[in-house]
């Protein structure tokens, strides 16, 4: 058996542009006397989030400390990236009975550096994962598809037939909460942006699940209003989720119905949350925002049975695989400055698409 391993990580000195501001660390890691309850796991693969950016940028509300203990051999403080991935176990410590080496794990809590080859930590630091799911599932499974099931479960008591509405639908948010109102019973409206192959958009997001599709041209039109009536048959939107913000979220919430709930999750226009007062007063709306990491400590059991539940919509194949631009990355073959390029690389390309970095 191997002594000791080379484990790499990319980590950050101080706060700025991503891309400027990362950094490879290599240090040993032991693999023979481990402490008793520890284990050393080996990255298979973790995604770029806009959390992630946004973390290393400084402007993310949770963010790992700056400290000269995050890693081993640190020069400067420093904090490791990351904060999803899928690890599968190498060694484990004398007490460490739940964990078998090759198992699958996650991380249990955010900020917890996934941007890494390989990372020794208590065994009670992780979730263990089953392989009835892919990797890109597993090592994805944490922040979307959990957040889209919370917001669909949390906040409204919705019922088979009820209706909820969507702009960002063709984000990874967007898409997973097609696939879980769904097997829900759940009818979706689903706001994206037009443009040129807007059928195809449509249909693909059809043959998830969606119940209706319409563009942002149509959520600002008055006229277009009629045809959602009638779509809706006399039903109100109980339910509505907003990542967009401007003008996305004042058309979405004026389809709410009486006493209906507006979730903000993300604001990728950039521009605020603009709602009519006439909602608030006539119709009783209740608008919050919704943050998957508040809700570890808001609702103390929610990481492991959300996880536990979209799991089984996995297995079932109630959601499918998301659609990732993936680098396959050698561990055997890697160097610091290898590494550093991949996810420099990843940050750059994050605006094209969802990145994946494998490890091998
Ligand atoms: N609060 C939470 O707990 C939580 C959890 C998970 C994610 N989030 C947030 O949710 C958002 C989506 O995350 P994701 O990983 O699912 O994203 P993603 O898959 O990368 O998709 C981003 C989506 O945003 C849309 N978009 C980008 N710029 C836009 C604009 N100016 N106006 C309207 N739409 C725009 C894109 O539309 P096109 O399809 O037209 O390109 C795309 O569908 C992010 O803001 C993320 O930070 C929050």
């Amino acid at each position: 058996m191997i002594s000791s391993i080379t484990a790499r990580a990319i980590v950050y000195n101080q706060y700025g542009e991503p891309k400027d501001e990362i950094k490879c660390h290599s240090y040993k890691i032991n693999l023979e006397n481990l402490k008793p309850d520890d284990i050393v796991v080996e990255s298979i693969a973790c995604p770029i989030n806009p959390s992630d950016i946004n973390q290393i940028q400084g402007v993310y509300p949770s963010k790992p400390p700056l400290s000269l203990t995050s890693l081993p051999n640190l020069n400067n403080p420093a904090a490791v990236t990351g904060n999803e991935g899928l690890f599968k176990v190498i060694a484990k410590g004398s007490n460490v009975n739940n964990f078998e080496n090759g198992d699958w794990c996650i991380p249990k809590n955010v900020n917890f550096g996934t941007w890494c080859t390989h990372k020794s930590a208590l065994n009670n630091e992780f979730i263990k994962i089953p392989k009835t799911i892919s990797i890109n599932e597993a090592a994805t499974i944490a922040v979307n598809p959990s957040s889209a099931y919370q917001m669909l479960t949390y906040f409204e008591k919705l019922q088979p037939g009820d209706w909820f509405i969507q702009n960002g639908a063709n984000s990874q948010v967007g898409r997973a909460a097609i696939q879980i109102a769904k097997k829900l019973g759940l009818n979706s409206l689903n706001i994206v942006r037009n443009r040129d192959n807007i059928n195809e958009l449509k249909n693909d997001l059809i043959s998830l699940g969606a119940t209706k599709v319409i563009t942002e041209d149509d959520n600002n039109s008055k006229d277009f209003g009629k045809t959602i009536k009638s779509w809706l048959n006399g039903k109100e939107i109980k339910l509505g989720l907003n990542c967009v913000g401007g003008s996305s979220v004042t058309g979405l919430a004026r389809k709410l119905g009486h006493d209906a709930t507006l979730l903000t999750y993300g604001g990728m226009s950039m521009k605020p949350v603009i709602l009519p007062t006439s909602l608030f007063i006539f119709k009783n709306l209740t608008a919050k925002g919704f943050w998957i990491t508040g809700n570890i400590t808001r609702f103390p059991n929610s990481r492991l049975e959300t996880i536990e539940a979209v799991i089984k919509m996995m297995e079932d194949g109630d959601i499918v695989e998301p659609s990732y631009e993936e680098t396959n990355v050698k561990i055997s073959e890697l160097t610091d400055d290898k590494l550093l390029e991949i996810f420099v690389n990843g940050l750059i390309n994050s605006k094209q698409g969802k990145q994946l970095i494998k490890f091998e």
